[in-house]
């Protein structure tokens, strides 16, 4: 079809598909096409089972977070529902900015109506009378399609005051980002909703704590969220039968890079990464090596294809699985200028709050300019010495893991290894 949506799910319409099932299938426009496809029936089976019947659930599925950091949802939502300080808030985390990564843009472009439902009964199982949608800018369809899609709900009265008149009372207003990688950042985003320059916060406090206005707050991904509807859908023993005792369910990867078929594909935990690039008919050239987790994320080698794409197995290879990205490189991919541009993105995403990062950050895409000219061994170790200060320095995400990439370039794949000897 000519909807882009559908161009990106090369597997639209597979019977298997379980967070994409109506992605390229249904109109996103449509409340009675998300009905007649079992849209709400997750948030009546919320009501049923109570707030906190819901979150057993949402513990017993096992599912993590799929933002990066795979935190068990359960155990925030529990953590946040406990608190007697008043109002909690939720946020949704939709300003997806790993470089690689474009999932919750589709699940939101596509099927809208599964988020505005995720978010409500998130809302419900935690105590949040206001969910934040915080998208970021450079989305304006999805922006578009979750504004009609809110503005439908209520209408409908799915949003608002007496929701399918249960007596709860909930609502969402979307924020939008203004093209800052470092406004993802849970704290960064907070600031950013109450009018503040977009920095993060230090942790502790968890947000489940003190979050949103200083108050109580859930903040879960777009991808995360909409895993709780077949969660109640299905139950969580039947959702926890698929996928591996780590890594429950099924997942998103963002395939890119030197691919045949890049795009967006949703398979069950455990497939490996040989299966998950043969879905996506191999790499262009020879394989080199396959970026995971995006730039703050780590290498693997070619040859490495049996790595379980699971979080358990991605973390025992010497990698990680982060949101889901899957950047191919092939051998005409020249590896020291990609390294220089991941740097780029560091220095220039820094939001410059904390000196290991802000200065770090720089020193590491000088070091990698100076070796894509003229390699020297003494770069390499002041690569090192600036990246492990970075990372055990650093106050929030983006310093702690911008050296990863570079780090497993020269460890893994051997970039300018002739050099150091
Ligand atoms: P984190 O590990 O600090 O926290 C993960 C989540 O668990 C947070 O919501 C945090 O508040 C919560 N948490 C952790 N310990 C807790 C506790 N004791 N009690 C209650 N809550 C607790 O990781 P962070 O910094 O939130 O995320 C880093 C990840 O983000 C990286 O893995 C990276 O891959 C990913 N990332 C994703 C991007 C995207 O576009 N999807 C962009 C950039 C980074
Ligand atoms: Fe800002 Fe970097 Fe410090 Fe994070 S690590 S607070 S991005 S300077």
């Amino acid at each position: 079809g000519d909807d882009p949506v559908r161009a990106a799910v090369p597997q639209a319409g597979d019977p298997r598909l379980v967070l994409l099932r109506r992605v390229g299938v249904v109109d996103p426009a449509s409340l009675d096409d998300y009905r007649a496809t079992g849209g709400y029936a997750a948030l009546r089976r919320a009501f049923e089972l109570g707030p906190g019947g819901v979150i057993r659930e949402v513990l017993e599925a096992g599912l993590v977070g799929r933002g990066g950091a795979a935190f068990p949802t359960g155990r925030k939502w529990e953590a946040t529902a406990r608190q007697f300080d008043r109002p909690h808030y939720l946020v949704c985390n939709a300003d997806e900015s790993e470089p690689g990564t474009f999932k919750d843009r589709v699940v939101m472009e596509g099927d809208p109506y599964a988020l505005v439902e995720a978010m409500t009964v998130a809302g419900y199982a935690t105590g949040c009378a206001r969910g934040y949608l915080y998208i970021r800018g450079e989305y304006p369809r999805a922006t578009r399609r979750l504004e009609h899609a809110i503005a439908t709900a209520r209408a409908r009265g799915l949003l608002g005051e007496d929701i399918l008149g249960q007596g709860f009372a909930f609502d969402i207003e979307i924020r939008r980002g203004a093209g800052a990688y470092i406004c993802g950042e849970e704290t960064a985003i907070f600031n950013s909703i109450e009018g503040y320059r977009g920095e993060p916060r230090s942790k502790p406090p968890f947000p489940v704590e003190k979050g949103l206005f200083g108050k109580p707050t859930v903040v879960n991904n777009v991808e995360t969220l909409v895993n709780v509807l077949p969660i109640l859908e299905q139950g969580a023993a039947a959702y926890a039968a698929v996928g591996t005792g780590g890594s429950t369910g099924t997942k998103l990867f963002c395939v890119s890079g030197t691919v045949q078929r890049p795009g967006l594909y949703e398979l069950p935990f455990g497939a490996t990464l040989g299966d998950l690039l043969a879905l996506a008919g191999g790499a262009t050239g020879a394989l080199r090596a396959v970026l995971l987790g995006g730039a703050a994320g780590a290498f693997v080698r070619g040859d490495e294809l049996d790595i379980p794409l699971t979080f358990e197995g991605t973390r025992a290879a010497g990698a990680t699985l982060g949101s889901g990205v899957i950047l191919v490189l092939d051998d005409t991919v020249e590896l020291p200028p990609f390294l220089l541009r991941i740097a780029e993105f560091f220095r220039d995403e820094s939001c410059g709050q904390c000196v290991p990062c802000r200065v770090g950050t720089v020193r590491q895409e000088e070091a990698l300019h100076r070796l894509t000219k003229r390699r020297s061994a003494g770069d390499l170790v002041l690569l090192r010495e600036v990246g492990q200060a970075m990372r055990d320095a650093s106050i929030c995400g983006l310093g702690q893991t911008a050296w990863n990439a570079v780090e497993s370039a020269i460890d893994r794949l051997g970039v300018f290894a002739e050099e150091a000897s």
